[in-house]
């Protein structure tokens, strides 16, 4: 599915369904944040791979806030998307549900944006085709998700640069 050389969000979402197992949890029978990190990371890298058409790599992800425990046994859900993309990196948007099984009802329980950027065989950073938003729903998290660009740029430009030694 691509239109004109670029590709639509659609094309690359993502939708991932996880169970909570008793190796996923803490003392409290609750999901260790870091597992919920670990998927969210794997729904929206298969979102960039997709979206690149290649490898990908995780250059940042925004402050996460887990809003609901999720509990052993629970079914989760995430939804993964590309809202924006630049040259060489793309943001992707994900949203976490957890599921009861006895009832089925659904709770939204965390999301995140990671910024992924396309790399060649060579880990150097490649160029990827861009997103061609279709409707009004993409076009505000497009615009969203540039002014968010904005501000990790800034971030960026206030950190000293620091270099992959094998490169
Ligand atoms: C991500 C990485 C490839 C960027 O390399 P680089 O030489 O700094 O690349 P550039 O300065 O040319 O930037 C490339 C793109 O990445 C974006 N970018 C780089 N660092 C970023 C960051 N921390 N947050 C958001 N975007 C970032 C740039 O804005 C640019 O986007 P654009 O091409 O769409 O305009 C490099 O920093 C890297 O390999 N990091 C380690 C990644 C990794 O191993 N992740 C797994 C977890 S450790």
């Amino acid at each position: 599915m691509t239109t004109a050389g670029g590709k639509p969000p659609a094309a690359s979402r993502v939708e991932m369904t996880e169970i909570v197992l008793p190796g996923d949890t803490n003392a409290l029978g609750t999901i260790f944040g870091g597992k919920v990190m670990q998927w969210i990371d794997i729904a929206a890298s298969v979102a960039g791979m997709r979206h690149s058409g290649g490898n990908v790599v995780t250059a940042s992800i925004d402050g996460l806030t887990f809003l609901t425990p999720i509990h052993l046994g629970e079914i989760v859900l995430l939804q993964a998307q590309v809202n924006f993309v630049g040259r060489t990196s793309m943001e992707i948007g994900v949203r976490v549900e957890a599921e009861d099984p006895r009832t089925a009802a659904r709770r939204y329980t965390t999301k995140a944006y990671l910024t992924f950027v396309a790399i060649d065989a060579d880990g150097k950073p490649r160029p990827i085709a861009p997103l061609v938003p279709e409707n009004d729903e993409d076009r505000r998290r497009c615009q969203d998700a540039l002014a968010r660009r904005d501000a990790r740029l800034a971030s960026r430009a206030a950190r000293p640069a620091l270099r992959d030694p094998r490169r």
